[in-house]
């Protein structure tokens, strides 16, 4: 079981020529997340939501704190998904699956296949990145993302390039790939939307990088985005971003 265990993390960013300010981008956040659970980290641009994540992937190094991702008390392994899909241009849909195996068997082969079923892009496996239109791209980086089975898979925002219909799509390809896996995840977003329809909790981040919430998101799956049960908890969640946004406002030291 893989946990991630998040204490009083501190990023301070020193002051620049070209920005002559310190900028507080996570100012002691305290998190835990343990087992076969989606969190979304939810957070309005610039509250430190993808520095959070690289400091959990171990690509940026904190100011103090502490991040501890373990599996089955060794260091786990971390899986990325960015926001644009980084695909080798050179390669096949299917050869950039493969690219990320070790071994390149017939099992690799079948498993790649399998997880590009899963998006619904098996009969384009043949294909270069180039010929996929842009959504058709990111569901290869899911896909690949989730047959390199990692520990733990890292996610920062990697439907907000697309558009409303293709993002809506994409989210019902995610939902379904991890519902077959239920591999830990930690999903950064600033749709509100989105974190409801795709996580089992949601961290909220209000500017500063302070954890200003915590909300529990007890609804079965699958989820879809129109359904009434899905609506009430986005506006709870919208009521308590507005209260959060509000306390910004006001200089209250919410949270
Ligand atoms: N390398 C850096 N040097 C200086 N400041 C940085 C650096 N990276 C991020 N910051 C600052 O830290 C704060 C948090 O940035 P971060 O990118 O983590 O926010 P975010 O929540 O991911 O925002 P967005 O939703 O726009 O992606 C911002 O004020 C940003 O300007
Ligand atoms: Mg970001």
């Amino acid at each position: 079981m893989a946990t991630v265990l998040i204490e009083n993390l501190t990023k301070i960013y020193p002051p620049t020529i070209t920005y002559p300010h310190r900028v507080q981008a996570l100012g002691g956040v305290n998190m835990s997340v343990t087992g076969n659970v989606f969190v979304a980290v939810l957070g309005p641009s610039g509250s430190g939501k993808t520095t959070l994540l690289n400091i959990v992937a171990g690509v940026e190094t904190p100011t103090s704190g502490s991040v501890r991702a373990v599996q089955d008390g060794v260091p786990a392994q971390v899986g990325y998904v960015f926001q644009e899909p980084r695909l080798l241009p050179w390669r096949t849909v299917l050869n950039n699956m493969l690219y990320v195996q070790d071994r390149k068997s017939d099992r690799s082969r079948r498993e790649a296949e399998f997880y590009l079923t899963m998006v619904g892009l098996n009969e384009v496996a043949h294909l270069y990145p180039s010929q996929l239109s842009a959504g058709m791209q990111q569901r290869v980086g899911i896909a690949r993302a989730f047959l390199v089975n990692p520990d733990i898979l890292l996610m920062d925002e990697p439907f907000s390039h697309m558009d409303a219909l293709t993002g809506r799509s994409l989210r019902e390809y995610l939902q379904r790939v991890w519902l077959h896996t239920r591999k830990t995840a930690l999903f950064v977003t600033h749709d509100v939307s989105e974190a409801v329809e795709l996580a089992d909790r949601i961290v909220m981040l209000r500017p500063g990088g302070v954890v200003f919430d915590d909300i529990p998101v007890n609804l079965p799956r699958p989820r879809h985005p129109d359904d009434p049960a899905v609506r009430a908890v986005e506006g709870e969640v919208l009521r308590r971003f507005d209260s959060m946004e509000a306390a910004v406002r006001f200089g209250a030291q919410a949270g």
